[in-house]
Order: C-alpha cells, then sequence, then structure tokens
C-alpha cells in the first residue's frame, strides 16, 4: 500500500519534470554511521555527464580557428567544451551514466552501502561552477542522477578531478563551499578546502582517509597551453608541499587500522603513470595504506612495491585503451576490466572490518542493442575480489 503511493509520486515527480526528492540544505553533510562490525563503501569515479551539452560543430570547426588565428583570448572551458574525443561521446555517455547509476544503486541497496567515495571528475567537461549554468549541471549530473533509493540517504564523500578545475577557483569553490549547503549528502570536509580527511569508525576498527586535489601535482597542466592551467592550478601546484605535509600529519597522527589515500590520478596505470605522485606515495608506502583513484575510465586492480591501487574510473563512459584493451603490462596489473572492444561500466566496494578490507569489483554486463560487448554472465555478483588483511602503520 505504502510502496504503491510511492511509486505514484515518483512516477507523478517524473511526469511533472521535477524530482520530489528530499535534498536538505541543513548547512551541514551528513556522514556515514559509526559502529558497524562491516561497513560497506562503494568506490565511484568519473561519471559526471549529464546534462553537458558541447559547443556547436560551427563554432568549434569554423570559429574557433579563426579566433585562435586573430589571436583572440578562449577562455579554456570553451576550448575544452570543443574536446573532439569528448564531443563524440556525449550521447553515449549520458546514456551509460544513467545505467551505471541505477546498476550502482541496485547493488548498493543489496549490499547496503553506507557511503559512497567519489575518485573526481564530478562533471564533465569543464566541471561546474558558481553560476546559473554550472548549478543547472549540478542538479542534472548529480542531485537528479543519484537521487532514488539508497542514494538517497548516504553521503558522498566528494574529491577534486581534473575536469572539476577547469573553471579554475570558481568551479573548486562550487564543489568545496557551495555544493556542501545545496545538498546535505554532498561532503567536502569541514574548511572548505579542495583537500580534507575523514575517518569511518565501526564497532572495533577505524578507517583514515585522506582526500587530495591530484590536479595541482600534474606537471602537464602547468603549461599555459593547457585546459588545466589557471589562477587555481598554478597557485595550488606552488603549494603543492602544503597537501603532501597535510597527508603526513594525517597519517602520522592516526591510529586507524586502515589508511586510504583518495584521488583522482592515478601512479600506476596502464596508460599513463604519474609520476609527480612520487611524494603522496612515499607516505601511502610508509604508513602501509591503500590507494583509491580514477582518471583512468576502467576498473582495475595493480599491485606494485606491495601497495594495492584499486582504479574505479568507470561509471560514466569507459574506455578500453585506459585499460590497456585488458593486456596486463607486467606483473603490476592484477586485474583489468577491460577487453579488445571495450571497457566495462562499474564500480568497487570495499567491506570494512577489524580483520580486513574486503575489495569487490562490481562489472556491468555490457548489453547494447547490436549486442554484448563485456559478458558478465551475473553481475549482481563481483566479478573480481581479493581481501586485504594488513594493517595500517
Ligand atoms: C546497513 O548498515 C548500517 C551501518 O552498518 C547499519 O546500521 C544498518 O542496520 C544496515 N542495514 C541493514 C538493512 O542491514
Ligand atoms: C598573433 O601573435 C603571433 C605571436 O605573437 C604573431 O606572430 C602574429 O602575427 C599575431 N597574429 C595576429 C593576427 O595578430
Ligand atoms: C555508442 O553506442 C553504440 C552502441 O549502442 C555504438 O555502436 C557506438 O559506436 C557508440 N558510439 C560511440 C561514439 O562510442
Ligand atoms: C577510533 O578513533 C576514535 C577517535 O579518534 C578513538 O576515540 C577510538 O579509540 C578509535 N577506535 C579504535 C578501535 O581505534
Ligand atoms: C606560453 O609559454 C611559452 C613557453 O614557455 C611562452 O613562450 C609563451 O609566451 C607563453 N604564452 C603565454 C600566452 O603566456
Ligand atoms: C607504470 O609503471 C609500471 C611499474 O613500473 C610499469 O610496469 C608500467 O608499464 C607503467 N605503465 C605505463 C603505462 O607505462
Ligand atoms: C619501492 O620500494 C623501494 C624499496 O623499498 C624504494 O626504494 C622505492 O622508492 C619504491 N618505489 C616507489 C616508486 O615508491
Amino acid at each position: 500500500m505504502i510502496v504503491g503511493v510511492k511509486h505514484l509520486a515518483i512516477v507523478a515527480a517524473y511526469l511533472g519534470g521535477v524530482f520530489a526528492k528530499r535534498h536538505h540544505a541543513t548547512g551541514r553533510s551528513l556522514v556515514a554511521p559509526v559502529g558497524a562490525e562491516v561497513l560497506t563503501v562503494g568506490v565511484i569515479g568519473d561519471y559526471g555527464w549529464t546534462g553537458w551539452t558541447p559547443n556547436p560543430d560551427h563554432f568549434c570547426l569554423e570559429v574557433l580557428p579563426q579566433l585562435q588565428a586573430a589571436n583572440i583570448t578562449i577562455p579554456m572551458e570553451v576550448v575544452n567544451d570543443c574536446d573532439p574525443g569528448d564531443r563524440t561521446y556525449i550521447s553515449n555517455a549520458t546514456a551509460l551514466q544513467t545505467d551505471t547509476a541505477s546498476y550502482v544503486g541496485q547493488v548498493c541497496s543489496m549490499k547496503n552501502c553506507s557511503a559512497l567515495i567519489s575518485v573526481g571528475d564530478n562533471f564533465y567537461d569543464s566541471g561546474v561552477d558558481f553560476t546559473t549554468g554550472g548549478i543547472l549541471r549540478f542538479q542534472a549530473a548529480w542531485v537528479d542522477m543519484y537521487s532514488q533509493g539508497v542514494f538517497d540517504y548516504i553521503p558522498w564523500y566528494q574529491c577534486l578531478g581534473n575536469h572539476d578545475v577547469v573553471k579554475g577557483q570558481s568551479g573548486v569553490d562550487f564543489e568545496t563551499k557551495v555544493a556542501p549547503i545545496y545538498d546535505d549528502r554532498w561532503y567536502f570536509g569541514t574548511k572548505g578546502l579542495p583537500y580534507y580527511s575523514y575517518d569511518l569508525i565501526g564497532k572495533d576498527w577505524n578507517a583514515t582517509f585522506v582526500v587530495l586535489d591530484s590536479d595541482c601535482f600534474i606537471n602537464k597542466y602547468q603549461e599555459n597551453t593547457s585546459v588545466y592551467y589557471n589562477e587555481y592550478t598554478q597557485k595550488c601546484h606552488k603549494q603543492k608541499r602544503h597537501q603532501v605535509e597535510f597527508l603526513k600529519n594525517e597519517f602520522a597522527k592516526s591510529k586507524a587500522d586502515w589508511k586510504f589515500i583518495q584521488l583522482h590520478h592515478p601512479y600506476m596505470s596502464s596508460a599513463g603513470n604519474f609520476s609527480e605522485l612520487l611524494p603522496i606515495v612515499e607516505v601511502v608506502e610508509k604508513h602501509n595504506g591503500i590507494v583509491l583513484n580514477g582518471h583512468d575510465h576502467c576498473l582495475a586492480h595493480y599491485v606494485y612495491n606491495s601497495t594495492n591501487y584499486i582504479l574505479s574510473g568507470a561509471a560514466g563512459y569507459p574506455q578500453a585503451g585506459d585499460c590497456n584493451n585488458g593486456v596486463k603490462l607486467g606483473p603490476f596489473a592484477k586485474f583489468l576490466g577491460a577487453n579488445e572492444e571495450t571497457a566495462a561500466n562499474g564500480f568497487v566496494t570495499l567491506d570494512i572490518s577489524k580483520s580486513s578490507v574486503n575489495v569487490e569489483y562490481y562489472v556491468r554486463d555490457m548489453q547494447f542493442i547490436d549486442g554484448d560487448l563485456y559478458t558478465v554472465a551475473h553481475d549482481l555478483k563481483p566479478l573480481y575480489q581479493f581481501k586485504i588483511t594488513e594493517h595500517a602503520k
């Protein structure tokens, strides 16, 4: 009876073109519950396509080159919104984000996820900023996209990726300061900074997560031709020691059983290793920590120098090349969610307890009208899993 009424309400809301959901603007973000023997969280990345409108062909192909020839300064976000690859992906990417959102919701309600942990690229192509356009994107790509079932009440511990910083300080401010007030499920620390830490506290265990903005470490983004070159990235690049010091302090003072670093770019990858992240990785290695990252649009597990690297970048547009079409480049690659045709959508869950972190890779069966590009016979079961049992130091 109650269920029937709720369904009717949802249908009515759809028909009305509005989502009659609670999205409290309490000024205080939700957090994961304290005291569980086993707490399950989902790790998700590279998803935010919905509502992005690329620039028109006429502008990108004909006007843009002429502006460039005339030495007219073109905002980086405008250049970025002409990205030829992303322009071809957009229609599929929106559908894939939507299908994957419902898949993540299904797995998470089955597994009772208590939080989602983002590894960035929350909004393609040029993030969001504090404009009406930014607010509409935020509403479409995140608030409404992740609103049904389990999504309605669990917090997202957020993180910035390269697409989130294209608009510079204004984009960063939106995600770190405006979004947490807009919707209480959006968590970005308590200080309005692009890096922060939080603890998940169980019955007899603790886990410390340090979230960094890896954009500040990437050397290529400091070239003045890069779409990521702006006043924010220039400044935070000069101050990247602050983030490393922050990580050192947080990990040193934490007595937690598990220590995680949550950031966007990969130090270990099948497509491109960002060796600039070494100062971060050294701290992680010292504390026997675990790395959660995105950026590569696929799912993978790497082990390098005894450190686990969990890649979860497959909640939007998956790309086979990012996981080297499923071909392992070396013994560091333990699992790649890709084949010669495609990478698969999906995400990763962590079941955290005193004795272990159980890591499960949920990989969506990639059914298309004209075939099944990535066949997973039972996609509500993990395709790949491993357990971490050695505690942090
Ligand atoms: C889901 O997990 C939370 C946190 O551990 C717990 O409080 C809650 O009882 C669980 N719900 C179900 C249905 O198991
Ligand atoms: C644009 O700038 C370049 C380099 O400064 C110069 O060589 C060129 O003549 C300029 N073109 C125009 C149309 O002003
Ligand atoms: C979009 O998806 C269809 C399958 O539904 C595929 O045939 C097509 O190549 C895809 N396009 C792009 C640009 O990925
Ligand atoms: C977890 O952290 C809290 C706060 O720092 C602390 O009071 C508690 O003793 C810790 N519990 C465990 C099991 O480490
Ligand atoms: C960009 O950098 C190059 C090389 O460092 C320099 O020659 C050029 O003047 C710079 N252009 C602008 C617009 O700052
Ligand atoms: C990343 O580093 C590992 C370990 O050194 C190496 O085997 C792998 O080939 C590197 N990845 C790429 C894409 O070069
Ligand atoms: C890997 O471990 C070795 C030996 O402990 C260390 O010297 C090296 O710096 C580590 N490499 C990386 C990339 O972290």
